[in-house]
């Protein structure tokens, strides 16, 4: 007969065990750590059978309010940073590289691809910002023909699909080809801050914990290139006053844009440069 005692001190080898030895894989090897700690935090923070099932009940409620449209597992690990950590243990990048963040549920793959100085804004609604982007590699060569999607919120923070019977079809959303010069321009309006939904299971218990719920204004960008590592990233605004409390942990001092005003009405200019870094042999490239 194995040993079959389960205690405090053995639960965790008990469960352990029941996992296939000959079976190997990434699902495997997360198994093993996934059920040392959770017994750990378990044992730490010893619930009560109450407290136990209100935690299942919460589970089961994100379940229920995630559907095709809307991800509240995706928001929980946004909100716990988890998003954040796997995003930046996949792709730290070198010095001088710019780093990716969270693409977040409001892309759209389906875009139109635009002229350089097209305007991105259909329905004109907001402060005038001409964006000028560079696309370099690490050695500050230019990089031409990369193809740079970009996505954003409107003035008030609301993506067109989030409001499709408000905003024109791909308001605010386009893709542009770098020229020889690594160089990208559109215009567009500028972008407002936003709260991340705060209506459902877990806005409801992360807000009432004082969790921050606002993401700072920015722009979006995906960027890709032959030979390039894809970068997914966000550009922020430097003077928005959400900056330090990111909901989702996205912000970093690479990524923050000084929107200048040009002094003619609320009109503002940013000029950014993304530097990119060769892919890995082996690695995806996106
Ligand atoms: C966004 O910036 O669009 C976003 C990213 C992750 C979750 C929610 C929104
Ligand atoms: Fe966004």
């Amino acid at each position: 007969m194995p040993d079959i005692s389960f205690s405090e001190r053995t639960s965790a080898q008990r469960v352990a065990e029941r996992l296939d030895k000959h079976a190997a894989g990434p699902l495997q090897a997360f198994m093993v750590p996934f059920i040392e700690h959770l017994h750990k935090l378990i044992r730490e923070t010893r619930p009560s059978q109450v407290d136990w099932r209100r935690a299942m009940e919460f589970l089961t409620d994100v379940g229920h309010a995630s559907d095709g449209r809307r991800q509240e597992w995706v928001l929980l690990s946004d909100l716990l940073g988890v998003t954040a950590l796997v995003e930046e243990i996949n792709t730290n990048r070198p010095k001088g590289a710019t780093p990716n963040t969270v693409r977040g549920p409001f892309y759209r793959a389906d875009a139109p691809r635009l002229p350089l100085d097209a305007n991105i804004s259909l329905d004109g609604v907001g402060p005038a910002l001409s964006v000028g982007g560079h696309v370099r590699d690490l050695d500050g060569k230019p990089i031409a023909g990369a193809t740079v999607e970009t996505w954003q919120a409107n003035s008030e923070g609301f993506y067109e699909n989030q409001q499709p019977d408000q905003q024109p079809e791909f308001n605010l959303r386009g893709i542009f080809t770098t020229d020889g010069q690594g160089c990208f321009r559109y215009k567009t309006v500028r972008p407002g801050g936003y709260a991340v939904p705060s209506d459902g299971p877990v806005g409801q218990m992360l807000g009432g914990l004082g969790f921050a719920m606002r993401r700072p204004a920015h722009l979006h960008f995906l960027i890709k290139a032959d030979g390039f590592e894809t970068i997914s990233t966000h550009v922020y605004d430097g003077s928005d006053p959400h900056l330090g409390q990111d909901a989702l942990f996205g912000v970093k001092d690479e990524l923050i844009g000084e929107f200048k005003p040009t002094g003619k009405g609320d009109a503002s200019t940013l000029d950014f440069t993304f530097t990119m870094v060769r892919a890995k042999k082996g690695r995806g490239t996106t």
